[in-house]
């Protein structure tokens, strides 16, 4: 059945890809972005290869009253909520910009569905809840515990949204937590377009690809992993993409409830072995150079996939070799991302 999906941080790197899973599934989409850390370009990239139009407001979801008015203006049915700052070492030097903003978004948010009497909403987590993990794979029941301000603003909305559903027997909201997302979509016309140095490992390897970086600073290759280098779950953000509209659809059919899914592939990959796979996609070498591990870092995380497998019917289906060469595809048709030539200061 169509709806109306309203997609906070639309024009965002998981967020646009999202829309067009929602615009292929046949439901009506309003983007609400403030552009902070994304590009409109990315709305037309949206619209051009779905074929099809979507609304836009230029909004910050912590405007109550703006935001209010999208509610009206548009019969929102459901959320998809996105908007959020999210990079960790930003978090702990600027850990208030980041409570007030993912925390603070989160309730204007869900303030303004209660008064509209919206209340089913997919809400953006990350694997960044357990924390250090004890072992993996990791499932949705391991004990909880953030180790930023980032992470504990993630954590802070989860519990939000818990209570809230608690609270309402009606309110019907899913927390998909992430785990490493990566890739474009396959016309490589859209993808990911950090601003500033990218704090990720596959945006920072595919600009060293197109030489906007001289190598790659590979954290550490002494943790005790199969060669050194930390293991992570990377996922396709095409598959990430189908993770929500999964979501969203069990939630509209399902009862009332609040649950948590792990979107990951259930495999871990090593950072030398996502630089091999890179250079295969790319087709050279990438130069790359060993240094300190990076504060923070943990060895080995990967998730335990079963739960969405068994609730949504969803599974990732790309490979690492497909992330990276749809990744490839979008920055090299794409060497300064949306922009047409090289941001200053990055
Ligand atoms: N890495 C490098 N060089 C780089 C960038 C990353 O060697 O230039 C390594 C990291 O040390 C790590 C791996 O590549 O071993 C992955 O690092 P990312 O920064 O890409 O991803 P993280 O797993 O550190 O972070 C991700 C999300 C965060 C989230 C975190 C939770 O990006 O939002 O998982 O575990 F908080």
């Amino acid at each position: 059945m169509q709806r109306t999906i309203l997609v906070t941080g639309g024009a965002g790197y998981i967020g646009s890809h999202t829309c067009l899973e929602l615009l292929a599934a046949g439901h009506d989409v309003v983007i609400l972005d403030n552009f902070a850390n994304s590009s409109p370009r990315a709305v037309e990239a949206i619209q051009h290869i779905s074929g099809r139009s979507v609304e836009v407001a230029q909004v910050d979801v912590g405007e109550r009253r703006a935001v209010d008015e999208v509610f009206r203006r548009y019969g929102i049915d459901a959320v998809v909520h996105f908007a959020a700052h999210k990079a960790v070492g930003e978090s702990v030097s600027q850990p208030l910009r980041y409570y007030s903003n993912n925390v603070g978004g989160l309730m204007a948010l869900v303030e303004v569905m209660e008064a509209n009497d919206v209340r089913q909403i997919v809400f953006s987590s990350s694997c960044t809840v357990y924390g250090e993990p004890s072992r993996v794979p990791i499932t949705e029941s391991f004990p909880l515990g953030a180790h930023s301000p980032y992470g504990r603003t993630k954590l802070m909305c989860e519990d939000i949204l818990r209570d809230v559903a608690r609270a309402r027997s009606d309110w019907r909201v899913s927390l998909l937590r992430y785990f490493n997302p990566a890739g474009a979509h396959s016309s490589g016309d859209l993808g990911e377009d950090p601003r500033g140095i990218p704090n990720n490992l596959m945006p920072y390897l595919m600009q060293v690809a197109v030489g906007r970086r001289e190598r790659l600073s590979v954290f550490g290759n002494d943790y005790p992993t199969r060669d050194g280098t930390c293991v992570r779950d990377y996922i396709h953000v095409v598959d990430l993409a189908v993770g929500h509209l999964a979501a969203l659809d069990e939630l509209l059919a399902e009862g009332p409830g609040c649950r948590a899914f792990n979107l990951g592939t259930g495999t871990g990959t090593t950072v030398l072995e996502m630089v091999a796979a890179a250079a295969l996609a790319v087709g050279r070498p990438i130069p790359y150079v060993i240094e300190d591990r990076r504060p923070g870092d943990v060895a080995a995380v990967w998730a335990d996939p079963t739960l969405a497998m068994g609730t949504l019917g969803w599974k990732a289906t790309r490979t690492i070799d497909d992330m990276c060469l749809d990744h490839w595809r979008w920055q090299s048709r794409h060497p300064f991302g949306f922009g047409d030539e090289e941001p200053a200061g990055s």
